[in-house]
């Protein structure tokens, strides 16, 4: 997907909260409405003081926790790639889902009006009740809105119902097609190689091919039925093409995968593109497993090689290659190498699977400055040579710094600042922002050391407090600060930021 400012972006996260539960039914708000876009290819650096929801963010992403509420919308895929369940289940209830999205707009309505006759101490106190009815009402919009764009404002949605239910069996018979392809190509690799070694024979080749050619056929076949859906599609959207409410709801139409939404299999199926890299290299690598299992793992979890094939250890020994592995290593374990190393191996096993988005969860933070600059390079060089695109997690401004095309400032849960890495040193604008800056440690002892910044205890992410978080440590508050949730706003290209008293 093209944003706005015309860069194409990987993933769109809007209004993510991720809720722990704890003791006695409260929770710790870890996330609580981060919304951002990942572009193709950058990295994307994420800062903040400990605790305040980075790892989270990075995981929550990844669908590794069940999140709480909000979309998270994959660009690497396409919907009729994966074909999931969601889409069939919302065309199937599209009547319900906007009585129910109807029903939400009234009541968001009535409070608004409410709202306009209070004095600004009264609205102070509604603020929070207001906010939260208008998501709601928007979230129940979208989840139709995607799929079908303006037709949820067309009267009768039976014949919306029929085209997309045709569009999601044809979705669901081309991802099948797709899994049977990649294994069919599985298999004639296989009568290749084998007959390359002197034990195959040339009619199993042959055969292999044949039965990868019927498939792609299929699937160009069916990929031609599903355009001609589409088209009909069009034609059915044009005689709205003057209707400004119809065009209205037809801008949020998307062709993106909702993660959250995604089952168990089909969240398992896009892990393969979806990676993590670890902070501590040590814990994370299985002491049982040597170097070669470790990173072959993956491979054959999703059927890109078969458990058996001889070739297994070829591609290991390239990505380890790649990796600055040194071939000998391939049946050691994890205990007998270096941090560094250990790192390597960690990188290695994520990119076995060739994925698409990678999250560097303080990837460097545990290992010494001069490896720190070694590891930091690889990544960079990996990135170029694969394509990558990387959120880029760490409490150190300076690595965030050299590394980063753009910066996220993270704070008790929420994003408070966004830009270009370049924008964000040179103008900074949130208060919290100016004070990590003019923290960065001017030493190499000091750079050790977690991010703490400012006077004053982070607050609590189980109670936070009301209003802009940042209050209780900030220089400039306000009453407003106490009592209103700043709006994320857009205040330059491509700069966002939260505050009330923006210092532009
Ligand atoms: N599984 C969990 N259950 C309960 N609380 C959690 C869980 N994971 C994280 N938290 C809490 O959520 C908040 C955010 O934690 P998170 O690990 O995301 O922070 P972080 O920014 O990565 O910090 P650090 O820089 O120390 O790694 C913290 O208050 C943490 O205690
Ligand atoms: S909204 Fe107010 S308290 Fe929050 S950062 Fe801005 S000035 Fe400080
Ligand atoms: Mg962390």
């Amino acid at each position: 997907m093209v944003n706005k400012n015309n860069k194409e972006v990987l993933l769109s996260i809007s209004n993510l909260k991720q809720y722990f539960p704890i003791k006695k039914g409260r929770v710790v708000k870890a996330n609580d409405g981060v919304s951002i876009d990942i572009y193709k290819g950058e990295t994307f650096g994420l800062v903040g003081e400990s605790g305040c929801g980075k790892s989270t963010l990075g995981r929550t992403i990844l669908q590794l926790y069940h999140q709480t509420y909000g979309r998270t919308m994959y660009y690497g895929r396409s919907l009729e790639e994966l074909a999931p369940k969601y889409f069939q289940t919302t065309i199937k209830n599209l009547p319900k889902l906007r009585k129910n999205w109807k029903e939400l707009e009234s009541k968001k309505e009535k409070l608004e009006n409410e709202y306009s006759k209070l004095t600004e101490e009264q609205q102070f106190a509604k603020h929070e009740e207001l906010d939260t009815a208008r998501k709601l009402a928007e979230d129940a919009m979208l989840n139709m809105t995607k799929i079908v764009g303006g037709f949820i404002t067309v009267e009768d949605l039976t014949p919306v119902q029929n085209i997309y239910g045709k569009v999601y069996d044809l979705s669901r018979k081309i991802a099948g097609l797709h899994d049977s392809l990649q294994d069919a190509n599985v298999d004639l690799a296989d009568a290749e190689f084998a007959l390359d070694k002197g034990k195959g024979s040339q009619s199993k080749v042959d055969s292999c091919r044949m039965n990868v050619d019927d498939v792609s056929a299929q699937i160009e076949k069916a990929k031609k039925e599903l355009e001609n859906l589409r088209s009909e599609i069009e034609q059915m959207r044009a005689p709205y093409k003057n209707n400004p409410e119809f065009l209205k709801y037809e801008e949020y139409r998307d062709e993106g995968i909702d993660l959250a939404r995604l089952n168990y299999n089909e969240m398992r199926k896009l892990r393969r593109d979806l990676q993590l890299i670890f902070q501590d290299p040590y814990s994370s690598l299985n002491p049982r497993m040597s170097v070669g299992q470790i990173i072959s793992e993956g491979m054959q979890a999703h059927n890109m090689i078969k458990r058996k094939d001889e070739r297994m250890q070829e591609r290991v020994l390239k990505i380890m290659d790649q990796c600055g592995l040194a071939p000998y290593f391939l049946h050691r374990f994890p205990h007998q190498f270096s941090g560094g190393q250990r790192q390597r191996i960690g990188i290695a096993r994520a990119l076995a699977t060739q994925p698409k988005f990678v999250v560097c969860d303080e990837a460097v933070s545990a290992l010494d400055v001069s490896i720190q600059a070694q590891i930091i390079n690889l990544l960079q060089d990996l990135k170029e040579e694969a394509n990558l695109t990387y959120l880029f997690i760490t409490h150190d401004l300076s690595v965030v710094k050299y590394i980063s095309d753009r910066i996220g400032v993270m704070y008790l849960g929420n994003m408070v600042e966004l830009a270009d890495s370049q924008d964000i040193f040179a103008n900074p604008i949130h208060p919290y922002t100016e004070a990590l800056l003019n923290a960065i440690p001017t030493t190499e002892d000091e750079s050790r050391k977690e991010l703490q910044i400012l006077e004053g205890d982070i607050p609590s992410p189980v109670n936070p407090p009301k209003g802009c978080k940042f209050h209780t440590r900030c220089a400039y508050c306000t009453e407003i600060c106490r009592q209103v949730v700043p709006e994320w706003e857009e205040v330059r290209p491509n700069h966002f930021v939260a505050c009330h008293h923006k210092r532009i």
